[in-house]
């Protein structure tokens, strides 16, 4: 599986398996453990979950009935804006002990809360001195928020995961992140998840244009999104249930977007946010409680 290296040198698969909503909102079932062992069977070893999807108890439970070597696996967890500041660390703990795990791979931010991120941050060095997470990142953050971090920051963010597809392509804040050397990682990469509501007529999915890219290199409109960015280094964190659109998005080789189709997919940009804005988020994420 190809990799990105993040700048303090980890590696990270560059498809991951977004984990949010599988079934329903913060389900926690043996449905969503078995839907984690599918895609382990077909080969994703990346995983991306976060505290407040409610579901850190599911995939815990997939990795120990796979039998996967640790090290074989890549997981991604976040602190909610809820446990930001003096709680992060307590909401570390939890998060791992919800896994049943001993260290993350990657643990993130999840949105901006400027009053807290310096307290938040600081809390997340120490558990990367005490090496119980292997690389620290954000999620949502914007330019300036990634400039408060830089201030005080000892550890440098290794990427900011944000919403990133065909509709909302975020050319600006990528090129920053280049700059920077921070990893893009792309959530909602295929148009969101059932969470949002969006109809699927509404989605980059069923585009025209990317329907048209589909047929001419005989895959499907979901390979030609995720692909668009795999091709420029992004990582993406697909969703999916159905064992034809686990199967499908893990085959991205065998085909090869060219400069001319990638530019057709980015004149899509219509800076359309399926999820929420980081500039009004916090407002509405702090009535949302991350389940025991
Ligand atoms: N950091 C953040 O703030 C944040 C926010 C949102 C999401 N995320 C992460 O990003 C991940 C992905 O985003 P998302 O869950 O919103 O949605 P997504 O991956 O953009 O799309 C998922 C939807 O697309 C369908 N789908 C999957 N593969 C397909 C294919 N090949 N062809 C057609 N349809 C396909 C899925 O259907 P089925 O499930 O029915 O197969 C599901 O309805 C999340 O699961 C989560 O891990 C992070």
């Amino acid at each position: 599986m190809t990799t990105v290296t993040l700048n303090n040198g980890v590696e990270i698969p560059e498809l991951g398996f977004g984990t949010a909503a599988i079934g329903e909102w913060q389900q926690d079932n043996g449905y969503v453990t078995e839907t984690i062992l599918k895609a382990m069977s077909i080969g994703y070893r990346h995983f991306d979950t976060a505290s407040v999807y409610g579901n850190e108890r599911a995939l815990g439970r997939a990795i120990k009935d796979s039998g996967l070597p640790r090290q074989e696996l890549f997981i991604t967890s976040k602190v909610w804006d809820t446990e930001q500041g003096k709680e992060t660390a307590a909401a570390f703990a939890r998060s791992l002990e919800r896994l049943e795990l001993d260290y993350l791979d990657l643990y993130l931010v999840h949105w901006p809360v400027p009053a807290y991120t310096r307290e938040t941050w600081q809390a997340m060095e120490k558990l990367y001195e005490e090496k119980k997470v292997r690389a620290l990142g954000l999620s949502n953050f914007r330019k300036s928020d990634i400039e408060q971090i830089a201030t005080f920051a000892e550890v440098k963010p290794t990427c900011n995961q944000i919403e990133l597809h065909p509709y909302l392509t975020q050319k600006e804040m990528v090129e920053y992140c280049k700059f920077h050397k921070i990893a893009v990682a792309c959530w909602s990469p295929l148009g969101s998840g059932s969470w949002s509501g969006v109809e699927t007529k509404d989605k980059p999915i069923t585009d025209p244009v990317i329907v048209e890219l589909a047929e001419k290199h005989g895959v499907s409109a979901g390979q030609i999104i995720l692909k668009w960015n795999i091709q420029q280094h992004r990582i993406v964190i697909p969703k999916a249930e159905s064992l034809d659109h686990i199967r499908a998005n893990f085959l991205l080789t065998g085909f090869e977007l060219s400069e001319e189709d990638i530019a057709a997919i980015d004149s899509l940009n219509r800076d359309h946010r399926f999820g929420a804005d980081p500039d009004t988020a916090h407002d509405s994420n702090k009535q949302v409680q991350v389940p025991e």
